[in-house]
């Protein structure tokens, strides 16, 4: 296909100070003009922080736990990426957006700079999720291999510079985590932590069945929490993203449903990328009361990590 040759393998563009996927960035005037709904329910991550697992949730969530009806369709079909664009080959998330009826799903990885100013008119929901950056770097270095529309990652010591230096798709992850997390205080926002979602999933589901208003039993939470389990996505067409074409998601380079797990870097970094590293996240993070479990040099006990519990702002 013309667009894939088109698309394939550019370099990130420049968006505004931010590195963007070439073939999202063309016509960024449709993200500018794009027009939110006040019953909008956004689904904001840096990327590889858990977008698919949350997107999954919630949609499961917002039809009371009927696992029959997430079927319905694939799950970037059912939470469409605001951003997404490959000019030639299918249509935009932004169009495709405007004909989805309310209350609409909607993921993005935007940072907080460029959401569309249409956003902060309206009073919609926000759930955001973050993730250890080591996890995230490591996972994004996987991502980058096989997905045909980003830049080739070229070998893991630079790639992991370059993630510190911000210079990867969507730009840097401290402002990323850190606008989100400063905005929860003005914004109707659910922020949680894919370590926490880890270490207790069903505890989670019922912090986004609570934001979204509802009331299920525990049952359903139990039956949410199997659906969205690694290995039941993993498993799930709809949701492993095997629909997508190899030419733009080659899954024999690496499966998009890779780990799954919390702490995958211990088998990335050598010791002195992972003290650099902890240099580079103090840095990020110094000035805030945000704080990410499982870094530092393996010592961190599992009965030590961090529940975020987040208190209303
Ligand atoms: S993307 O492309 O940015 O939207 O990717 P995203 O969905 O944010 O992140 C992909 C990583 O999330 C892992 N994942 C899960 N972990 C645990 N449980 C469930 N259900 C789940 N679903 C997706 C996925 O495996 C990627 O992480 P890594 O570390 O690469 O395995």
């Amino acid at each position: 296909m013309e667009g894939e040759l088109e698309w394939r393998r550019k370099d990130w563009v420049d968006v505004y100070g931010i590195p963007m996927i070439a073939a999202f960035s063309s016509n960024w005037e449709r993200i500018k003009n794009f027009q939110a709904r006040a019953d909008d329910i956004v689904i904001c991550t840096y990327p590889k922080s858990g977008t698919t697992w949350i997107s999954e949730i919630v949609d499961v969530v917002l039809s009371d736990g009927d696992t029959d009806k997430s079927k319905r369709d694939a799950i970037h079909m059912k939470v469409p990426m605001l951003e997404f664009s490959a000019p030639g080959q299918v249509a935009s998330g932004s169009l495709v957006l405007e004909s989805v009826p309310s209350p609409r799903m909607i993921k993005t990885h935007l940072t907080v700079s460029l959401l569309p100013k249409s956003f902060w008119e309206k009073k919609c929901k926000y759930v955001y999720v973050a993730r250890n950056p080591k996890d995230v770097a490591v996972s994004f270095y996987h991502f980058d291999k096989m997905n045909q529309l980003h830049p080739e990652p070229g070998p893991w010591d630079k790639y992991l510079e370059k993630f510190m230096q911000g210079k990867v798709g969507y730009g840097p992850w401290g402002p990323h985590v850190r606008d989100w997390w400063e905005l929860r205080k003005k914004q109707n926002m659910l922020y949680l932590f894919y370590e926490d979602m880890i270490e207790d999933p069903k505890r989670e589901i019922r912090k986004v069945i609570s934001f979204l208003g509802k009331d299920l039993p525990e049952t359903i939470v139990e039956k949410i929490c199997q659906h969205t389990s690694f290995k039941a996505m993993k498993e799930n067409p709809l949701t492993n993203y095997s629909s997508v074409p190899s030419a733009v998601m080659d899954q024999s380079i690496s499966p998009f449903m890779r780990k799954g797990i919390a702490g995958d870097w211990r088998n990335h970094f050598t010791e002195a990328q992972s003290e650099r590293f902890d240099e580079y996240y103090e840095g990020e993070v110094a000035a805030t009361d945000l704080s990410f479990s499982l870094l530092g040099l393996g010592s961190t006990p599992p009965n030590a990590r961090l529940v975020h519990e987040i208190k209303d702002p």
